[in-house]
C-alpha cells in the first residue's frame, strides 16, 4: 500500500508523534510506503512531498510542531484543486490518504473524501472542540502550558496587588480556559459558550477585594464576548481564511475592570505558546495511537472516517459525522468549575 500523510491547519503538540507512528506501523509491519505532503494541503495540490522512512522520523517522538509543515487552506480553493488533488492521487498511486489537521481540515478532509478520494482522518487540536472524540492531542500539553503560566502569573498579581487577565485560547469554545482555570484555581472563567455580563464580572472580582485578597486571575478564552449590551466591544473582523481575527477580549476587560473596579488590571495574552513546545506524555501516546489505528482502518478500506477516542478505545466515525457540530463546554461542566472560583 502506498500512504500519503500530511499536516494541515494550526499546529499542534503531537503532531510528529502521529507522523511517526503512521510510518512504524504502514513500512515495518504492513511493508507499505509512505509519503509525507509539505505544508498541508498545498503539498497533496503542488504535488510538494517527501518519502518517510524511519530514519526520516526518528528523534520526533518528543518534539513540537510538524516536521511537514502545516498551512491553512481557502475553502474556495480546496474546492477548486479537487480534480488537481485526484489526478496527483492517481499519479502518485496513493492508497490512502491520511490528514492530520482540526476543524477546517477535516471538513477539507471530507469534501475530498466525498469526491471519492481514499481518506482516513486523524483530529488535532489544542482547542479539544472535535464533536466526534472525547479528547484530541495537544490540548493536554495546552492546558498544562496554560496552567504553568497561570501559576505564575498569581505570584506577581499578588505582589502588585493587580487582577490579570489572561487571554487563552479557544476560538469557538472554552475547554483550555475551563481546565486551565480549574487547574490553577482562577478566581474567574470567561468562555465562549456563555457571553459574560460585566456587571456579574465586576462583581465577582471586586468581591474578592472587598473580601480582603489581594489580587484576582481571571481566565478568559479568546473567542468570548460579553451579553449584547453589557458593554462597549469590538468584536474584530475575519481573515481570508473565514477564521475570527479578534481585537482582544483580554486588553477589552481589562480596561472596564480596571475603570469599575478601580483597580490595577492588566491583560495577559498566552498566544502561541500554548501550541509549541514538547507534547505530554499523554498527548504523545493518544497521538501515536491514533496514527496505528488510521493506517488499519486504511488497510481494512474503511475510508470517509476519522479516528476517535470514545472513552479509552480508539473507534473509527464517520468524517460527514465528524464535522457536523463543535464540541461546546456544557452548562454542567462550566458549574463545576464555577463552583470553585
Ligand atoms: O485552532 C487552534 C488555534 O490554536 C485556535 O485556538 C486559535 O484561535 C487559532 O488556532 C490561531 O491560529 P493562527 O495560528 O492562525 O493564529
Amino acid at each position: 500500500m502506498r500512504i500519503g500523510v500530511l499536516t494541515s491547519g494550526g499546529d499542534c503538540p503531537g503532531l510528529n508523534a502521529v507522523i511517526r507512528s503512521v510510518v512504524h506501523r504502514a513500512v515495518v509491519d504492513h511493508g507499505d510506503e509512505v509519503i509525507g505532503f509539505h505544508d498541508g494541503w498545498k503539498g497533496l495540490l503542488e504535488c510538494d512531498y517527501r518519502k518517510l522512512d524511519l530514519d526520516a522520523v526518528g528523534g520526533i517522538l518528543a518534539r513540537g510542531g510538524t516536521i511537514l509543515g502545516s498551512s491553512r487552506v481557502q475553502p474556495a480553493h480546496l474546492r477548486d484543486g479537487v480534480e488537481r488533488a485526484r489526478g496527483h492521487v492517481a499519479e502518485l498511486g496513493l492508497d490512502a490518504i491520511i490528514p492530520i489537521g482540526g476543524e477546517g481540515t477535516l471538513k477539507a478532509a471530507h469534501l475530498l473524501s466525498e469526491a471519492g478520494l481514499p481518506i482516513v482522518g486523524v483530529p488535532k487540536t489544542i482547542d479539544n472542540d472535535i464533536a466526534s472524540t472525547d479528547v484530541t492531542f495537544g490540548f493536554d500539553t495546552a492546558v498544562g502550558v496554560a496552567t504553568e503560566a497561570l501559576d505564575r502569573l498569581k505570584t506577581t498579581a499578588e505582589s502588585h496587588q493587580r487582577v490579570l487577565i489572561v487571554e487563552v485560547m479557544g476560538r469557538h469554545t472554552g475547554w483550555i480556559a475551563l481546565h486551565s482555570g480549574m487547574a490553577a484555581g482562577a478566581h474567574a472563567i470567561v468562555v465562549p459558550e456563555r457571553p459574560f455580563d460585566m456587571d456579574e464580572l465586576t462583581e465577582l472580582v471586586g468581591r474578592r477585594f472587598s473580601a480582603g485578597k489581594r489580587f484576582a486571575i481571571v481566565v478568559v478564552a479568546e473567542g468570548a464576548k460579553p451579553r449584547a449590551g453589557s458593554m462597549e466591544f469590538d468584536e474584530g473582523g475575519k481573515d481570508v481564511y473565514g477564521h475570527e481575527r479578534f481585537a482582544g477580549v483580554a486588553r477589552q476587560l481589562s480596561t472596564e475592570l480596571e475603570e469599575r473596579l478601580g483597580k490595577e488590571a492588566r491583560p495577559v495574552i498566552l498566544g502561541h505558546v500554548q501550541r509549541g513546545g514538547t507534547p505530554t506524555a499523554y498527548d504523545r501516546v493518544l497521538a501515536t495511537r491514533f496514527g496505528w489505528h488510521a493506517v488499519e482502518a486504511a488497510h481494512r478500506d474503511e475510508f470517509g472516517m476519522l479516528t476517535a477516542l470514545r472513552g479509552t478505545d480508539i473507534v473509527m466515525v464517520p468524517l460527514g459525522e465528524a464535522v457536523e457540530t463543535l464540541k461546546t463546554v456544557p452548562a454542567e461542566r462550566y458549574a463545576e468549575a464555577e463552583c470553585v472560583l
